[in-house]
C-alpha cells in the first residue's frame, strides 16, 4: 500500500530516497515521487507505473537538495496520473505525501477553492498542500503550520512535508496509519514502513496516534495529542537486508514458497516452551483464562483462522467465532461467550484488522496479536504476541506467513485443549509428533512443481476454476481460489464441496477445471463423492490429496499425492501444492508475480 519515506541530512537526498521506496515496492503502488528542497528551488519528480519509471525520470532531470520526501501510491481517490501522484504540492514551495484519508477533504476543497485555490489533482490528499501553504502565507512557524493543518482534517493519515519557508525541516504527524522516524548520526530518515530505513538506521521510533513533529537532521521533536512534548521510545529494527534479495529465485513468491519448511521450524521452535511442550509461547495462567476466542483478520489471514476455528474447536472444546475484521467493528457484535480476541495479521497493519482489534479491546476482550511482523502496530498494541517466524514476506500473494500462522494455530489449539483438559497427555504428545513431522513433509510436497506446471497449462485456457474441499479442507480451497485469483487474474472460487448441490453445481459444464482437496479424514468418503457429481457434470476433475486419500479416484485427470500426514494437519501441507498452482499459473499467464495488479502487501486503508 502506499509508501512514505524522507530525508534530512548532508547528503543528496534523492538517489536515498528512492533507494527507499525501493525497499517500500513490495507494498503495492501505482505511481511514485519525490520532491526535494534545493535553497530557494523545490524539485519535484513524479511517474506512473513501476519506480524503474520514476528512476529514468531522476536521470534525466536530477533533484538536488539534501532535504525531501518520497512517495510510493496505490489510488484510492482519483485515477493513476502522474497529477495524483503524491507529493503534492500548492504554491511551489510545499510538498506533501500522505498515506490514509482525509474524509472532510470535500468541504475543505470547495472552502480552499472559493479562497482561490487551484487543485491540480482528484485526490483527497492535495488538500493538505494547501493547508500548509495557507499557513505559511500567514508568516507562521513550521510547527503552528502543522498544528494548524491538523486541527483541520478528519480522517487517517500519516503524513510528511517539506517547505521552503523551513529548510532542513520535515514535518510528520500520524493517526492510524504507520509512521516512524529514523535515528543516525548527522542525518534523519522518516517511512511508514521501519524497513525502508534498515539499510540505514539500527534504531527506530514510532509515532503513536494523534503524534506530531518536526525532524531535523539532528534527530525528532515529537508533540502528542495533548501538545506536549512526547519521548517515545527507540526500538532496534528488526528488518535486515535479506528482504530485498530473492536468492537466486526468479520471484520472491517462489523464495517464500520455498522457505516453508524452514520457517514452519522456525515458528514451531518460537511455539516450544522450556519443557519441550507446545506451548505456544502462553504460560499455563493465560491459557486457563482462555474461555472462547474471537479470530479477527482479512483475506488469507482470515482462512487461516477459519482453520484454527476448527482446530481450537476439535481439540480444546472451546468456542471460536471467525470473523472479517472490515465487518466486525461495524456490526456492534456482542462479546459473548469470549474472553480473548486472536488477532491475526502478516502485517500487523491491515487497518481492517487493527480496527478490530481495538474494537474489542474496547468490549473488554484480552487481544492476542499472531503477526509476521514483530514491531508492527498490532504487534505493539496487543497484550500478548504469538510470532509467527516466517521472516519477511515480500510477495504480495501470502506463502510462509500463511502456513506459518497455521502452525501458530495449530500450536495454540494444542496447548488449549492440554491445559482445559480436553486432550489426554498421550494424545497431545501424539499431535506433537504429528506437528514436527511437517517441515520434513512440506519439503518432499516442493517436489511436485514439474506435475502441477502441467495442471496450470491447462487450467489457464479456461475462464474459471473450482476449489472443493470439506472440513478443515473448506478454508484452504477457499485461500486455494483466492492465491489463484490475485496472481494469475484467472476467475476461482472456493466452496465447500458438501454445498455444491445447494446452487453452486449449476456451474458445472464440460470442461471446467475443479480442485478437489482430499485427505483421510473422516468426510474422505463423501467428499469423493462430491466430486464424483462434478465430474458426472463434465467437470475436469484435479485431485490434490495426501497419504494415498487419491487411490479411491479413478475419475481425476490428474492426482498430485503428498505424503502422508495426521489428517489434522492436512490444510498445512495440501496450502502448498494450492500455492504452487497459483504461482504456475500467473508464469503461464506472464502476469506479475510479486506485485499483481491493484493489490497492495500492507493494506493500511479501509
Ligand atoms: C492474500 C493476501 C491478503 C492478506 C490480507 C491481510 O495473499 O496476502 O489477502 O492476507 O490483506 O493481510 P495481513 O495478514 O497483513 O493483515
Amino acid at each position: 500500500m502506499c509508501g512514505i519515506v524522507g530525508y534530512t541530512g548532508s547528503d543528496t537526498a534523492a538517489p536515498l530516497l528512492l533507494e527507499a521506496l525501493r525497499r517500500l515496492e513490495y507494498r503495492g503502488y501505482d505511481s511514485a515521487g519525490i520532491a526535494a528542497l534545493a535553497g530557494d528551488h523545490l524539485g519535484l519528480v513524479r511517474a506512473v507505473g513501476k519506480l524503474d519509471n520514476l528512476a529514468a525520470r531522476l536521470a534525466e532531470q536530477p533533484l538536488a537538495g539534501t532535504c525531501g520526501i518520497g512517495h510510493t501510491r496505490w489510488a484510492t481517490h482519483g485515477g493513476v496520473t502522474e497529477a495524483n501522484a503524491h507529493p503534492h504540492s500548492a504554491d511551489g514551495r510545499i510538498a506533501v505525501v500522505h498515506n490514509g484519508i482525509i474524509e472532510n477533504y470535500a468541504a475543505l476543497r470547495a472552502e480552499l477553492e472559493a479562497a482561490g485555490a487551484n487543485f491540480a489533482s482528484q485526490t483527497d490528499s492535495e488538500v493538505l498542500a494547501h493547508l500548509f501553504a495557507a499557513g505559511f502565507a500567514k508568516g507562521l512557524g513550521p510547527l503552528a503550520v502543522l498544528q494548524g493543518v491538523l486541527a483541520r482534517i478528519e480522517g487517517a493519515w500519516a503524513l510528511a512535508a517539506v517547505s521552503l519557508d523551513a529548510p532542513g525541516v520535515i514535518m510528520i504527524a500520524r493517526n492510524a496509519s504507520p509512521l516512524a522516524v529514523g535515528l543516525a548520526d548527522g542525518f534523519s530518515l522518516i517511512a511508514s514502513d521501519a524497513s525502508a530505513m534498515a539499510q540505514n538506521c539500527g534504531q527506530v521510533l514510532y509515532l503513536k496516534d494523534d503524534d506530531y513533529g518536526l525532524v531535523t537532521p539532528a534527530g525528532p521533536q515529537i508533540y502528542d495529542r495533548n501538545n506536549q512534548p512526547a519521548n517515545r521510545e527507540a526500538l532496534r529494527i528488526s528488518a535486515s537486508p535479506v528482504m530485498v534479495d530473492k536468492a537466486g529465485y526468479r520471484h520472491f513468491m517462489e523464495k517464500e514458497i520455498h522457505e516453508q519448511p524452514d520457517s514452519v521450524a522456525h515458528t514451531l521452535a518460537a511455539m516450544t516452551g522450556p519443557d519441550g511442550q507446545l506451548t505456544a509461547g502462553l504460560q499455563t495462567a493465560q491459557l486457563k483464562a482462555v474461555s472462547g476466542l474471537v479470530l479477527l483478520a482479512a483475506g488469507t489471514s482470515h482462512y487461516a483462522a477459519l482453520i484454527g476455528k476448527y482446530w481450537i474447536e476439535r481439540l480444546a472444546g472451546l468456542p471460536v467465532a471467525v470473523e472479517l475484521a472490515s465487518e466486525y467493528h461495524y456490526r456492534q457484535p456482542v462479546a459473548g461467550p469470549f474472553s480473548h480476541a486472536l488477532v491475526i495479521s502478516q502485517s500487523g497493519e491491515s487497518l481492517d484488522t487493527l480496527m478490530a482489534m481495538r474494537h474489542a479491546a474496547a468490549m473488554g476482550l484480552q487481544t492476542l496479536g499472531l503477526v509476521n511482523v514483530p514491531d508492527s502496530t498490532i504487534a505493539r498494541e496487543a497484550e500478548a504476541v504469538l510470532p509467527t517466524r516466517a521472516g519477511p514476506e515480500i510477495g504480495v500473494a501470502s506463502t510462509k506467513a500463511f502456513t506459518a500462522q497455521l502452525t501458530v494455530l495449530f500450536a495454540v489449539a494444542l496447548a488449549l485443549g492440554r491445559t482445559h483438559g480436553r486432550l489426554e497427555k498421550q494424545q497431545a504428545g501424539q499431535l506433537h509428533e504429528a506437528v514436527l513431522t511437517m517441515p520434513g513433509a512440506i519439503g518432499r510436497a516442493l517436489s511436485c512443481v514439474p506435475q502441477i506446471q502441467q495442471i496450470a497449462k491447462q487450467l489457464v485456457l479456461s475462464h474459471s476454476v473450482l476449489f472443493l474441499g470439506r472440513d478443515l479442507l473448506y478454508p484452504l480451497a477457499l485461500e486455494g481460489a483466492l492465491k489463484l485469483k490475485e496472481i494469475s487474474y484467472l476467475h476461482a472460487e472456493g466452496f465447500a464441496a458438501g454445498e455444491m448441490k445447494h446452487g453452486p453445481i449449476a456451474l458445472i459444464e464440460p470442461g471446467l477445471p475443479v480442485i478437489g482437496l482430499v485427505s483421510q479424514d473422516a468426510l474422505q468418503a463423501k467428499t469423493i463423492s462430491n466430486l464424483r457429481e462434478a465430474e458426472a457434470r463434465g467437470a475436469d476433475l484435479y485431485l490434490i490429496s495426501c497419504g494415498a486419500a487419491g487411490e479411491q479416484v479413478d475419475f481425476a485427470r490428474q492426482i498430485v499425492e503428498m505424503p502422508a500426514c495426521n489428517p489434522l494437519l492436512a490444510p498445512l501441507l495440501l496450502a502448498i501444492p494450492a500455492q504452487i498452482l497459483a504461482w504456475q499459473a500467473a508464469l503461464e499467464k506472464g502476469t506479475d508475480v510479486d506485485q499483481p495488479r491493484n493489490l497492495a502487501k500492507s493494506v493500511t486503508v479501509e
